[in-house]
């Protein structure tokens, strides 16, 4: 009853407190109602009430400092959930004008205001900072200054893009824009962004103490710059002119005009720098108001939440309780074996890194200290703290050390007997409760847990190529999988910042299962006569980081071998024999980048050149075929949706949500496209299902659509329901 009762009060109290003493008023931010402090109508109606009492001057305030109670976040951004009730642009170029209107509020206050920043200050939550005369932030790990709107398919619509030039200059400031990347206290320092950084403990102290100072006129804010940067020489009309070009061209490159919102935020700028702050501010609310109903800002919105909620949600009928995970231990020192042990460490994890031979040890163990040292650098740690880091990697090449390891993950070679043998003496080294992962990618973990003694601890945990830089975790489970092993593989892979899915034991699991028809359809292609360099552009103009052919050579081309054989044998009813020009490149020595040949020519230093036009001899020659670049998208980008499909009827994935983040964590399906069931759900099941149709009349079986696939489109039915993203 009293946690009924606490709820109750907890929800009806206010986001926004102010308590004032000695002329200065404290702000606190702390919305009961939600995980993180985000702008809500709620929090602009609380703030506007404070603001009214600040400007009629109440209880003689001479200066305020605005900070969070909230852990780990000072004001998340604006409020995304509401952008899902923006029904045209006007709802959305209101619901900027009245963040702007709010913020200009705080700016024009006769008392100095100190954003004292603990925590996460993203998009709308950095532009109250910058509307602030002074910004403080702690050196807090959480603490993260940024604007990513530009991944939600929007703009800073709270006059980010008109104060942030203004401030740290244009340069910097479109590099933060256009990228929305998130600097930690010391970076936003150098950037000119913050003031002053100092520890947490102190934050509320100092932040009171320079207000006071500040009304006192003992401190000076930045001097204000209403219209240009702070570096004089970006000023001059044709630098100014360089650089927005250069910026154009660096957006083009990256996104291939695909995402309208970085394209727009150039315009933005570009025309808003020169005139005053709220002609600036006009331009950047029309813009938010267009951008935030875009189909493309539709689908970032729904990747950020179905992203978000694939980390925060096991997807466990039973919720079941996650061990803590402290250390880790690995089984298999390669290239994935090191990535896996330096994303740990950088986590905070004491890693074993296990190999056979020395050498093989040793090579990881540098592999993971080389990366380990190159990400530190970037964060400009020092040289006591990198070696801290990296010494949480120790080698080994007996299995020391793994009985006090909370998991142990094994990257050994993909070969079922050396896995059994593997998995065996993992058990009897480790401790009874660890919890026993897998990094295959092609063995069935059913499989895998036949050699155990205890195959309820044994889970897969599929990691991706480069394992620091890609995103998605695949843990698949198999049927006797524990619960509480599947909680304990989800906590560590959100630990070491990955997004996990949980999946279903089957063929190929989730991931390699889509890609893997994707793949033999670009090989099938080229056997039909279409040129390697078209059957990529068509796929890198349809959103894709990297077209298939490219592909191919990225992962090895005996690795895709060996993969397209299991799925071909297991789904050979409807996929046929796998495309032979793989088995042709592999025969004549070709696997790709690692060789240095592959379908693409390489240099000496491993540089990708032109397509390898001996290639065409090697599969026979086909004649040259002008395919249209629409018609490459349908084959290729149908058969991998329909496969989606598939494993969500047949229960491989949990959640269409699961599907979507797994393809584009995993894969790079294109984010703006919101993954493959975003896809259907945009495009109508109706008109996927005639597509496919015409696509299996005219191919064969490949293109069977998917059971589920014909049921939504009869009843009518989104995977996605209205306003659910
Ligand atoms: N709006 C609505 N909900 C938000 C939110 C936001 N801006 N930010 C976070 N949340 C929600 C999440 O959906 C999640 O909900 P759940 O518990 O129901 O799953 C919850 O808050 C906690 O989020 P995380 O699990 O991600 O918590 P973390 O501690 O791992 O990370 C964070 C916190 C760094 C703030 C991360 O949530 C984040 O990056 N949020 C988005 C930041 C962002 O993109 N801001 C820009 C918004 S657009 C904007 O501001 C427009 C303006 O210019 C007008």
């Amino acid at each position: 009853m009293a946690t009924i009762l606490d709820e109750e009060q907890a929800q009806a109290a206010p986001p926004v407190r102010m308590e004032i003493s000695d002329g200065l008023a404290v702000i606190r931010l702390n919305d009961p109602a939600r995980p993180v402090n985000v702008i809500s109508e709620g929090l602009l109606r609380e703030m506007g009430d404070l603001l009214d009492r600040l400007e009629n001057g109440e209880g003689g305030v001479r200066a305020a400092v605005i900070i969070s109670e909230k852990k780990g976040t000072w004001i998340a951004g604006a409020d995304i959930e509401e952008f899902k009730n923006f029904q045209g642009p006007a709802d959305a170029e209101a619901a900027s004008r009245a963040g702007q209107e709010l913020l200009n509020r705080i700016e024009r206050l006769r008392i100095p205001v100190v954003a004292a920043i603990d925590g996460a200050a993203l998009g709308g939550g950095l532009e109250t900072a910058l509307a602030c005369t002074y910004r403080i932030a702690t050196d807090s790990p959480k603490t993260k200054l940024g604007l990513p709107e530009v991944q939600l398919g929007i703009i800073p619509g709270a006059g980010g893009t008109a104060r942030l030039p203004r401030l740290i200059g244009l340069r910097g400031a479109l590099d933060l824009m256009l990228t929305g990347k998130q600097l930690d206290a010391r970076r936003a320092l150098k950037a000119g962004i913050v003031d002053e950084v100092v520890p947490a403990p102190i934050l509320l102290e100092v932040a009171g103490r320079q207000a006071m100072a500040l009304a006192a006129r003992k401190l000076q804010p930045r001097a204000a710059r209403p219209s240009g940067s702070p570096d004089r020489v970006e000023n001059l009309l044709p630098m100014k002119r360089l650089i927005f070009s250069k910026a154009r061209q660096g957006v083009m490159s990256k996104t291939h005009g695909l995402y309208p919102a970085p394209l727009r935020l150039l315009k933005v700028v570009e025309r808003g720098i020169d005139k005053s702050v709220d002609e600036a501010l006009d331009l950047e609310a029309k813009a938010f108001g267009e951008l935030a109903v875009t189909p493309e800002a539709r689908s970032l919105v729904h990747v950020f939440f179905t992203s978000t909620a694939a980390k925060n949600d096991p997807g466990l009928e039973t919720p079941a309780k996650a061990n803590p995970i402290d250390q880790v231990a690995i089984v298999g020192a390669g290239f994935m074996g090191a990535g896996i042990a330096a994303t740990s460490a950088e986590a905070g994890i004491r890693v074993r890194l296990k190999d056979v031979k020395p050498e093989a040890a040793a090579k990881g163990l540098r592999t993971a200290r080389e990366s380990l040292a190159k990400r530190a650098k970037r964060k400009k740690m020092k040289r006591f703290q990198v070696t801290a880091l990296t010494d949480r990697v120790q080698p080994t090449t007996e299995y020391t050390g793994f009985h006090a390891s909370d998991i142990v993950v094994e990257a050994v070679f993909e070969d079922l007997d050396l896995k059994h043998r593997v998995i065996k003496e993992i058990e009897d080294a480790a401790g009874e409760g660890v919890v026993l992962g897998s990094n295959t990618s092609t063995i069935p973990i059913t499989k895998l847990a036949e050699a155990s003694a205890r195959p309820d601890h044994v889970i897969g945990l599929h990691f991706f190529s480069p394992v620091e830089k890609m995103p998605l975790v695949e843990i698949i489970t198999h049927a006797g999988t524990a619960d509480w092993v599947t909680a304990t593989a989800h906590g560590y892979a959100k630990k070491i910042g990955k997004t996990p899915i949980v999946v279903h034991d089957a063929p190929g699991f989730y991931v390699n299962r889509i890609l893997s028809p994707y793949m033999a359809e670009a090989a099938l292609l080229l056997q039909e006569g279409v040129r390697m360099e078209d059957i990529d552009r068509a796929m890198t103009d349809w959103g894709f980081p990297v077209g298939p052919i490219t592909l191919y050579d990225e992962v090895g081309l005996d690795v895709a071998q060996k993969a397209g054989k299991i799925m071909a044998a297991a789904f050979s009813d409807r996929m046929g024999n796998p495309p032979t020009v793989v088995d042709r490149m592999v025969e004549d020595g070709r696997l790709g980048r690692k060789n240095g040949k592959g379908f693409y020519t390489f240099d000496g230093d491993g540089k990708k050149g032109g397509p390898d036009e001996a290639v065409y001899a090697l599969i026979g020659n086909p004649s040259k075929k002008e395919m249209p670049k629409a018609e490459i998208q349908e084959r290729l980008g149908l058969v991998m949706v329909n496969e989606a499909v598939r494993t969500l009827e047949e229960g491989v994935l949990r959640s269409a949500r699961d599907g979507d983040v797994g393809a584009v964590f995993g894969i790079g399906f294109p984010p703006f496209r919101g993954g493959p069931f975003w896809f259907v759900d945009t495009e109508g099941a109706q008109s996927v299902l005639e597509r496919l149709r015409a696509l299996e009349a005219r191919y064969g079986k490949r293109f069977a659509p998917a059971a589920r696939l014909e049921e939504m489109a009869r009843d009518k039915r989104r995977f996605f329901e209205d306003g659910d993203a």
